[in-house]
């Protein structure tokens, strides 16, 4: 271990965050380290501020799941990746690996590297939920594995898909890995706001989840009871409502925690869980519930392999995955940075965007 240091945006108790010094690691092998642009702040990180959830009582703990930045320095065995490298990486190896901080270590399976005009801002945006949607969609609602560009339709093509609450940046990607891997049918619910985005990444329906009719106008569009839906909310409204629209032998993907109430961010008082409680799952038992933790994604081999290695390079490369609009936090100190974004986020004040810290001092 050597003896630099650097600094990082830690949860140092429940309730406190500060910006601290910690030790700068080399990276191991299969490892790069990387010196770290911009971070995203999500809702699980107020989940650890505000809570001490995933700590174990344990501090500090680092904050931010992605993160774009240019690769520093690489551990042996390392393919793919070389020092001076445009990446974006989603966290995964503890806090060493978090997005804010100024060096991280990342397994380079969990990095992308990106084409070299693009910009690490709107790369900031996108391995969480661009990892997320893709998981979900292709392991576990088992929708056949595309590989792009897609040249001959899915079993399922004409089936429609529910994407429930698609005005989340992890709804705008499964929206468009959807219509890119030739899904023709896909229903999006959110607010009309992001009606005309949602239609231009490929829904083929938009509806507004606040409308007194929403229930019958997804039934109107779908034809029928839907097979597959996923919920980008997994809040106890939002499978309240699934569960009028999903048929009998259906398969419903929710995003984890489930919330108690009705908004993606559980606030100080509402319960989460990490699965549904029985006293308050209305489904019937024909319907396959699938809780989606992400940070399980590289226990499929082939998505560990290809997803960020190989596929998202790809596809940004030519350019037919949009990143989510950028809400960037980069005046006054980083503890100034790191508390704004994560006050907005705590307070649900984030509608389709992604809200983006700038990490680096230059
Ligand atoms: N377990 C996992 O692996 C995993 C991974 C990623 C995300 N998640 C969880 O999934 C949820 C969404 O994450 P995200 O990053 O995509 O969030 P996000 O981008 O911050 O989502 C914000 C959007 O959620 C929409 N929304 C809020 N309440 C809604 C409701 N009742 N019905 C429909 N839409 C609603 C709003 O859309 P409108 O603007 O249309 O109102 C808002 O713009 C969070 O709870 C997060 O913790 C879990």
């Amino acid at each position: 271990m050597s003896s630099q240091t650097h600094l990082a945006f830690a949860s140092t108790a429940v309730g406190i965050t500060s910006v601290i010094q910690v030790p700068t690691p080399s990276p191991g092998p299969g490892e790069v380290m990387v010196k770290v642009a911009f971070s995203a702040v999500v809702p699980s990180d107020t989940y650890v501020t505000d809570y001490g959830r995933n700590t174990n009582g344990e501090y500090p703990v680092l904050l931010g799941l992605n993160l774009s930045g240019v690769v520093e320095a690489v551990g042996s065995g390392v393919g793919g990746l070389q020092t001076g490298d445009k990446v974006c990486g989603f966290a995964t190896t503890g806090s060493r690996g978090k997005g804010l901080q100024e060096r991280a270590i990342m397994q380079s399976s969990t990095c992308a590297k990106l084409p070299d005009d693009y910009s690490l801002e709107a790369a900031a945006t996108i391995p969480d939920n661009f990892i997320t949607a893709f998981y979900t969609l292709f392991d576990c609602l088992e929708l056949t594995l595309p590989t792009f560009p897609v040249s001959v339709p899915p079993p399922h093509a004409e089936t429609p898909i529910l994407v429930y609450g698609a005005g989340a940046t992890s709804g705008q990607y499964a929206v468009q890995l959807l219509a890119l891997a030739g899904y023709r049918r896909v229903i999006a619910t959110a607010s009309p706001r992001h009606h005309s985005y949602l239609k231009s990444l490929g829904a083929a329906h938009v509806i507004d989840y606040s409308a007194d009719d929403m229930l019958e106008k997804i039934l109107l569009a779908a034809g029928k009871k839907l097979q597959f839906v996923l919920d980008c909310i997994g809040a106890e409204s939002t499978l309240k409502s699934i569960c009028n629209v999903v048929s009998s032998d259906g398969v419903v993907a929710m995003l984890l925690p489930v919330k108690e109430g009705t908004r993606h961010v559980a606030g100080k008082d509402a319960q989460m869980w990490m699965e549904l409680p029985v006293d308050r799952n209305l489904f019937p038992d024909s319907v396959k519930l699938v809780g989606v933790r992400t940070r399980l994604y590289q226990q499929n081999e082939y998505l560990r392999d290809n997803l960020m290695p190989k596929i998202l390079p790809r596809l940004l490369e030519e350019g037919i995955i949009q990143p989510n609009r950028v809400r960037l936090f980069d005046q006054g100190s980083l503890q100034d940075r790191c508390q704004d974004a994560l006050d907005v986020v705590r307070n649900g004040q984030v509608n389709g965007e992604k809200v983006v810290v700038k990490v680096a001092s230059d």
